[in-house]
């Protein structure tokens, strides 16, 4: 009863972060980290969402073996048939579905009645049991459904074969007081509460995410639905790496504890924000830049003489080394692959090691020494440049001198066929920035530009990330170089190569079967 259940759903809702999305084999990269974090379940995706959702379930599916895989599905036959198919191959799996239970989202969202919902979800519930024995329901919007009517609702869906019970704050409206009291009263009047584990699933929306999803641990909770580094719809879910450190640090006060390797958060973090393009806020807790830095000389004085006048955690506890140099100029390929399996990185095919080995020795040219760090971003870029790429970077040159507007004379290979232009900007960036725009004329607009050294010194390379809208749909981009113009070209090309292919996908939340 102890033990606190570790639900991450970096790839379900965090993937429902504006510009987030993530590709197959991108979803299987974290899954392993995540894994090798012992994550005890990994919910991998929604599978009806669109063909490509389906494919990448199936993948986590197949390649994890430790970890619980589950699949979301609204309350519906089609859904759940689609999640248990999608779910197949796993050693372990969930079917994950969900109805609203809130007076708001059942009659303006759902127009069903409280006893339909009622009817829906014991229905749904007993067809997943027909898939696994492992099923968890969720009331969404339960922060804001009425008490009388959860008690009702999940009192059916145990008795109807649910073994998980999710209670998610949908909106991210409740406080910790009133949120730890809805488990408390749903443990203390539903009579077969025992038979089922309570979740919860806050979101961030008043920053309150992971202080009531703790009270609701307080209260009872066993399970917590959270994401690396925060992500998810809005302003995302409860951070992974802060409940885990929370409930390890603070022992004298939750009566429970998590199987998570700790070490490995800020590995998965580092991996997450690089292939989702969300860089981590310095002050973020736990995995922000500056989360063990001690600025001010009082500080750096108690550290030193003695560590806990100010440290609560221990750095290296998270994952925290300084930078490793891991390989340079002079290593081969053999080393190359070694590093790449130490990383927990795989490379299907010998044409994709031979890809990414290309990349290293040209970075390797250019910047000596190669960290930990620049690998993972040359993975993500080898991953990047192969996936739909029907745009590529020829050539680029850039020129910018006081006094002068800067220039940009770009060339790009589209579909194959190479085309010429160049433009005036503001700055380097802009003008490059223009010219590619002006070839390809795809009228998008761009929300967010931001660029980050992957390593320190002035030879690191930079990573830049772009955020690209064209009515109503919102696309990530990303490009590591040594040159920052070219990486920001690269991001920007990346953007636009997800534009040019308009994805359909249903969004689990939006209406319902
Ligand atoms: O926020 C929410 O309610 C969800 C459910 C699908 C669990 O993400
Ligand atoms: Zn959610």
């Amino acid at each position: 009863m102890n033990k606190l259940i570790i639900f991450d759903t970096t790839l379900r809702d965090g993937e429902q972060s504006p510009g987030a999305s993530m590709t197959r084999d991108e979803k299987v990269r974290i899954a392993k980290m995540l894994e090798r974090m012992r994550v005890d379940v990994i919910e991998a995706g929604f599978p009806i969402a669109s063909p490509g959702d389906f494919e990448a379930v199936q993948a986590v599916a197949n390649s994890v073996k430790d970890s619980i895989v589950c699949g979301l599905a609204r309350a519906g036959r089609a859904d759940i048939e689609r999640a248990g198919e999608a779910l197949r191959g796993a050693n372990a799996q969930r079917i994950h579905t969900f109805i609203a239970t809130s007076p708001i989202h059942m009659q303006m969202k759902l127009r069903m009645s409280p006893d339909q919902v009622l009817e829906q979800a014991i229905e749904s519930v007993r067809l997943a049991r027909r898939w696994t024995d492992d099923v968890e329901f969720s009331a969404e919007d339960a922060g804001r459904s009425e008490i009388d009517f959860l008690c009702r609702i999940v009192e059916a869906v145990i008795d109807a074969g649910a073994t998980t019970i999710n209670i998610p704050d949908t909106v991210g409206y409740s406080v910790p007081e009133h949120f730890s009291s809805i488990i408390r009263q749903l443990l203390e009047r539903v009579p077969n509460a025992d038979k089922a584990v309570f979740s919860v699933h806050c979101h961030n929306d008043l920053g309150l995410a992971v202080a009531n999803s703790l009270a609701a641990v307080r209260s009872g909770a066993r399970q917590v639905e959270c994401t690396i580094n925060g992500l998810g719809e809005r302003a995302g879910n409860a951070a992974l790496e802060e409940i885990v450190m929370a409930v390890r640090t603070r022992r004298d006060v939750f009566d429970c504890e998590t199987q998570i390797d700790t070490t490995q958060i800020v590995p998965a973090s580092r991996l997450v924000a690089g292939i989702i393009g969300f860089p981590v806020q310095p002050n973020k807790a736990i995995v922000g830049a500056n989360a063990f830095a001690h600025e001010s000389g009082i500080h750096q004085d108690g550290v030193l003489k003695h560590r806990e006048t100010y440290e609560i955690m221990r750095a290296e506890d998270v994952g925290w080394n300084a930078n490793r140099m891991v390989l340079g100029k002079h290593s081969g390929r053999n080393a190359f692959r070694r590093r790449l399996e130490e990383l927990n990185i795989a490379l299907g095919s010998e044409e994709e090691i031979n890809q990414a080995f290309a990349r290293f020795k040209d970075l390797a040219d250019k910047k000596h020494e190669i960290y930990d760090e620049d690998i993972q971003a040359l993975i993500t870029e080898t991953n990047l440049s192969t996936v739909n790429e029907r745009v590529r970077l020829v050539f680029l040159r850039v020129c910018s001198e006081t006094g002068e507007t800067p220039h940009a004379q770009v060339t790009l290979a589209i579909d194959g066929e190479e085309r010429q232009l160049d433009a005036y900007g503001s700055g380097p960036v802009d003008a490059a920035f223009k010219a590619i725009e002006s070839i390809l004329q795809t009228e998008s607009q761009l929300l967010l530009y931001s660029v980050n050294s992957i390593t320190s010194g002035t030879d690191a390379q930079g990573e830049v990330t772009v955020r690209v809208e064209k009515e109503g749909r919102i696309v990530n981009g990303q490009g590591a170089d040594t040159d920052i113009v070219i990486a920001s070209a690269k991001a920007y090309i990346n953007a636009l190569n997800k534009i040019l292919q308009p994805i359909q996908r249903a969004h689990p939340q939006l209406g319902h079967v």
